[in-house]
């Protein structure tokens, strides 16, 4: 049986995945406007793969009998000033997840909740590699920085971006 305690807190985590998904194509849609398709085509599978994370924890409510409560999706940010800021932002995301994963496993520790925290796992693993990813592309947008022709090779090699 899931604790009321953790079911709640899955509930909440549904929302921030779905969130990350709708932040992500806020991002696709800013580069999509700056024609930067590789950097866009990055983003939406970024948005696709929160989703996927989303799902994860929807199916696992489920499978230990407890209820799913969607709650209210908040609108994203739209207005970004340059694609440092936008990776600057995918990072910070990114890093809020990642305390509100440890949060989750913590709870689910407290209460004794031990599929749950074998569940996490998967999700704490995920969240070194979100970030490392992320910063990986910040820090080659950092050295860029106003130097047209790098970033346009960058967006080239982000359009490549396998779904899977
Ligand atoms: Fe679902 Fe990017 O963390």
């Amino acid at each position: 049986m899931l604790p009321k305690k953790v079911e709640e807190a899955l509930n909440h985590q549904i929302r921030e995945e779905f969130y990350s998904s709708y932040l992500y194509l806020a991002m696709a849609a800013y580069f999509e406007d700056k024609s930067l398709n590789g950097f866009a085509t990055w983003m939406k599978e970024q948005a696709r793969e929160e989703v996927g994370h989303a799902m994860r924890i929807f199916n696992y409510v489920t499978d230990r009998r407890g209820r799913v409560i969607l709650e209210a999706i908040p609108q994203p940010t739209t207005n970004f000033s340059s694609v440092q800021e936008v990776f600057e932002k995918a990072l910070e995301h990114e890093q809020y997840i990642t305390g509100k994963i440890n949060e989750l496993y913590a709870l689910s520790v407290e209460e004794k909740d031990y599929p749950t925290q074998v569940m996490l796992q998967w999700f704490i693993t995920e969240q070194v590699e979100e970030e490392s990813t992320v910063e990986a592309i910040l820090e080659r947008v950092r050295l860029i920085g106003d130097h047209q022709p790098a970033l346009i090779l960058l967006d080239r090699e982000l359009a490549a971006r396998q779904s899977g």
